[in-house]
């Protein structure tokens, strides 16, 4: 039986039925995901509850997992596997982070809208996020199109940015918030690395808006006017319109491709435990191509 696709916004999104992620796919179904995915830009799964092997096993389907940035600190412990990224408000020994830790004030940055791993050379192609324990109220993931926000930006505009190169590091991200506790050897690993402003996207051809909390500078523009003209994109990217909200049940998991959608997570009541689990297929290549030839 082959995979269904029900499309959940007017622009983009696909829930996809009839499928068991616990079990290997046949090379028919990895390939309607990967239309589907194509098409759509985020799959939503209900009903999947997968563990951690099933889910590496799932995501390997589209190509090769990133692993996760945990050198930073000598004293950081890791509650999950270098292939996933732990995507919860627990400590290493399942409990709730304080308030005042400062893994949670970091994770704080996932409200901001972002494309995951912009701030690594080469970032991140498929993000693909499970639900294992969430708040009874809150904590929605949301979605922006930025093919659509692309194609509906004015000529002028798209003629003004279509080259531009942007440089993207945590550090900009994390400052927006206030965030700034790192230490030198953390900095160090932090040098920002140059994105394409704009892609065109090699799943359906289609020129997409690349943006992320993680940009800060356009090459060759003052910093202040690079920062402005990257804040009145993110405005116009993330209009309603453009936005799509998911409500997280259990046993969902949900694969977005990064390179043409933005996310952000959303506030909970963080007494309650949000646990999600993410893989991440890497994209294998810088997006710039002077980058990609050196
Ligand atoms: C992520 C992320 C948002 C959320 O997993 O990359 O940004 O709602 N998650 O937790
Ligand atoms: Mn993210």
């Amino acid at each position: 039986m082959s995979i269904t696709v029900t499309q959940l916004h007017p622009l983009f999104v696909g829930e996809i039925g009839n499928i068991d992620l616990r079990q290997p796919l046949d090379p028919d179904t990895t390939a309607a995901l990967s239309a589907a995915i194509n098409q759509h830009g985020v799959l939503v799964f209900h009903d999947q509850p997968i563990d951690d092997a099933q889910q590496q096993a799932f995501s390997r389907n589209f190509g090769e997992l990133e692993t996760t940035v945990r050198a930073y600190r000598a004293d950081f412990v890791p509650r999950l596997d270098i292939h996933m990224a732990d995507i919860s408000n627990l400590d290493e020994n399942n409990r709730v982070l304080p308030p005042n830790d400062r893994r949670r004030l970091n994770a704080l940055g996932n409200r901001l809208w972002h494309s995951d791993s912009s701030f690594k050379r080469v970032p991140a192609r498929f993000s693909l996020l499970s639900a294992r324990t969430i708040p009874n109220e809150g904590g929605e993931t949301q979605f922006a199109d930025m093919r659509a926000a692309w194609d509906a930006l004015p000529d002028k505009m798209k003629a003004r940015v279509e080259g531009m190169i942007c440089e993207h590091t945590q550090l900009f991200s994390r400052a927006r918030i206030g965030f700034t506790d790192w230490a030198p050897e953390e900095r160090a690993k932090m040098a920002p690395v140059p994105q394409l402003l704009v892609r065109t996207h090699p799943g359906s051809g289609r020129k997409s808006l690349y943006l992320s909390s993680h940009a800060g500078r356009i090459q060759g523009m003052e910093e202040p006017e690079a920062r402005m003209l990257l804040l009145d994109l993110n405005e116009f990217a993330t209009q309603p319109q453009f936005v799509y909200t998911h409500t997280w049940r259990v046993g969902d998991l949900v694969m977005w491709d990064n390179r043409c959608t933005m996310h952000r997570a959303r506030e909970y009541d963080e007494s309650q435990v949000r646990d999600m689990h993410r893989t991440t297929v890497s994209d294998g290549k810088p997006t710039v191509a002077a980058d990609r030839a050196a």
